[in-house]
């Protein structure tokens, strides 16, 4: 079996779906329930005795050895994280204790575990550490697309607490021989996106008739890479990535935000047109801009392909269909996410951002 952390966040839910849709091999997922993680979303394996779920904290140095003598999985995949920036401004605290203690804890806890191993398991075992091209920071508008060679250079509380993780995995191969690969991504889209990120932040504001709202001139560019087509690069690493290699995922799919926020406008107003029959474009207002705000992230991802063969399947267009599709079909999710404490953070972090131009 696999040990999967985080697994009832966005992308670990996704990836626990997947998994048990591809595969029998059973999975233990290692949850702490924080603000992000969603037992709904993970609702459809109600019975399936192939996933056990635990509450837990990957910094329980104690539960973390008693789950692996336990299950003894043959790998673990760590997804893990305090993962949104403009929280991390907020307060970064609970960032540097699961981003940074954390996943020391867990790598100790592991290492541990590792150690015991019979020869021929101990071969074979993986930590698979998923993390994010933020680590690289930000690049000039002409600069070549982020490589593994590209210096680390983060820029938030959040991406420093990544750049931090990252270099503690690479440091327990190094000095321990930990079997690791570690992974930086670009962002991710899909359904059980929680909406304070932008994609479905834009969709449910949208439906609700709430302000849009882009920060700054909306200029800043990312590269979009839609969920499934991360899980399905995740499993390729984790059957044939090289230990102690680092592997840069990416969808291709350089975008500005505002044109993000008018695709979704389009989409929306084809599928579930306004009422006053205006496009959902009326709605975007232009805030503050964020704090220390990078400009632009793209990832060069061709050695994922040159090694290992994987290529997005998806592209923005029909990846933004889906996503949008699923969004619509799934009101009662949403409802379910926009708890009193959701209602708290849109205030503190929208409601004294001022609104700058409206369009
Ligand atoms: P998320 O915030 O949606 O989910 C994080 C999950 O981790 C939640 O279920 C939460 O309950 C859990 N968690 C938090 N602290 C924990 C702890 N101490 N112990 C156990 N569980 C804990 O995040 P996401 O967007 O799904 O991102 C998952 C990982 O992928 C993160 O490491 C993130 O840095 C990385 N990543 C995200 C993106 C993206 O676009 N979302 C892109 C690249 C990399
Ligand atoms: O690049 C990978 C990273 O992508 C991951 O490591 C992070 O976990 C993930 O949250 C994401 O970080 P970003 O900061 O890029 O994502 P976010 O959705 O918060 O913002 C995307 C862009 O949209 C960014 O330039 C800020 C802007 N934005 C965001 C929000 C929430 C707005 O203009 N308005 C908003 O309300």
């Amino acid at each position: 079996m696999i040990l999967v952390t985080g697994g009832a966040g966005f992308i670990g839910s996704n990836f626990v779906l997947d998994w048990l849709a591809a595969s029998d091999e059973p999975l233990l997922n290692l949850d702490k329930l924080t603000y992000a993680g969603n037992p709904a979303n993970l609702a459809s394996l109600a019975g399936d005795a192939r996933h056990i779920f635990v509450r837990g904290d990957i910094g329980d140095a104690a539960l973390v050895a008693r789950l692996l003598a336990e299950h003894r999985p043959r790998a673990i995949v760590n997804f893990a994280a305090e993962s949104h920036v403009d929280r991390s401004i907020h307060g970064a605290e609970d960032f540097m204790a699961t981003n940074v203690t954390g996943t020391f804890r867990l790598l100790e806890a592991v290492r541990a575990y590792w150690r015991s191993l019979p020869e021929g398991e101990r071969a074979a075992f993986r930590f698979l550490h998923v993390s994010t091209d933020e680590v690289y920071g930000s690049l000039a508008p002409d600069a070549p697309a982020f490589t593994e060679q590209h210096r680390y250079e983060p820029n938030s509380p959040y991406s420093a607490s990544k750049a931090a993780s990252d270099h503690l995995v690479r440091a327990w191969l190094h000095t321990h021989g930990l079997p690791v690969v570690t992974t930086n991504c670009s962002n991710n889209y899909g359904p059980y996106h929680f909406p304070e990120k932008l994609i479905p932040l834009m969709i449910v504001n949208a439906l609700a008739g709430e302000p849009l709202p882009v920060y700054g001139d909306g200029q800043q560019v990312r590269d979009w890479l839609y969920v499934q087509d991360h899980c399905a690069a995740l499993r390729r690493v984790l059957a044939a990535g090289r230990v102690g290699e680092t592997y840069n995922i990416g969808g291709h799919n350089e975008r500005t935000n505002l044109q993000i926020v008018h695709a979704i406008c389009e989409a929306l107003d084809a599928l579930r047109p306004r009422a006053d029959g205006q496009s959902y474009r009326v709605q975007i207002t232009h805030v503050t801009d964020r704090p220390g705000h990078d400009r632009r992230y793209a990832i060069d991802a061709g050695k994922m392909e040159r090694e290992l063969g994987w290529r997005p399947q998806e592209t923005f267009e029909t990846g933004l269909r889906k996503t949008i599709a699923w969004y619509l079909a799934h009101p009662d999710w949403v409802a379910g996410v926009q708890s009193g404490a959701y209602r708290d953070w849109v205030a503190k972090q929208y409601g004294q951002r001022e609104a700058e131009t409206a369009q």
